[in-house]
């Protein structure tokens, strides 16, 4: 599957542990590649932090995954593709990689009626990256967005199900039903742990998370 075969080192960056769901989907659909993965734990949340300090971090994150020759950076933070990939491409002259423009396109493919709503972070909804990017591939989409605080600390926490889970889902995503979404784009590397709970409380709703999107790209 995988196209780029001159790439052997890939290089990959969350905020946390969230990201491994983008790991594990990469390294099963890219065996021969070698992925070096680095979760800055010690500095989680990026979701609330500003614009400047996730471009900090970011950068520092790069520079760590350079040292160990890497031929491609994959952002798998959703918070820090927000606020920092354009910083990142004057830092580094490698090919780099954010999770919201493969999300954003996904989602515009796959929504029948072209309503779609957006969780992530704070960081990652104020940026209206998301937004940018589903007009981009469907200009009349209806897009809705939701900051979802509290799922990051759930995830942390492991209640990805029962009823405080679903009491939190609930809080954000019932009103973006109430705008008839059919699709839900999971902005944040933390949320596909959720998954299972949120396909229980909305059958029927597209759910799109980073991982095969980020694939997609990869093997284009
Ligand atoms: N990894 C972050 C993201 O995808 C979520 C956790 C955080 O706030 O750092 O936006």
């Amino acid at each position: 599957m995988n196209s780029r075969p001159t790439i052997r080192r890939i290089g990959i960056f969350d905020s946390g542990a969230g990201g491994l769901t983008v790991l594990r989907v990469l390294r099963q659909s890219f065996p021969g590649v070698r992925f070096t993965y680095l979760g800055d734990t010690a500095r989680l949340p990026y979701g609330t932090k500003s614009a400047e300090t996730i471009i900090r971090y970011t950068i520092q994150n790069a520079a760590f995954l350079l040292k160990k020759k890497v031929e491609l950076l994959i952002v798998a933070c959703n918070t820090a593709s927000a606020h920092a990939l354009e910083s990142l491409s004057t830092f580094t002259q490698l090919p780099v990689i954010g999770v919201i423009k493969p999300g954003a396109q996904k989602a515009s493919l796959i929504s029948r009626n072209g309503s779609i709503g957006v969780i992530g972070t704070q960081g990652t909804v104020s940026s209206g990256m998301y937004r940018k990017f589903i007009h981009q591939y469907r200009p009349n989409a209806q897009v809705h967005a939701k900051a979802a605080p509290l799922l990051v600390p759930l995830v942390e926490e492991g209640l990805v199900s029962g009823e405080i889970a679903e009491g939190a889902i609930r809080l954000y995503v019932d009103p973006l039903m109430e705008h008839g979404i059919d699709t839900l784009v999971l902005g944040c590397t933390h949320y596909p742990l959720l998954r299972d709970t949120i396909g229980k409380l909305y059958p029927g709703l597209n759910l799109v998370d980073s991982a095969t999107p980020i694939r997609d790209e990869l093997a284009v």
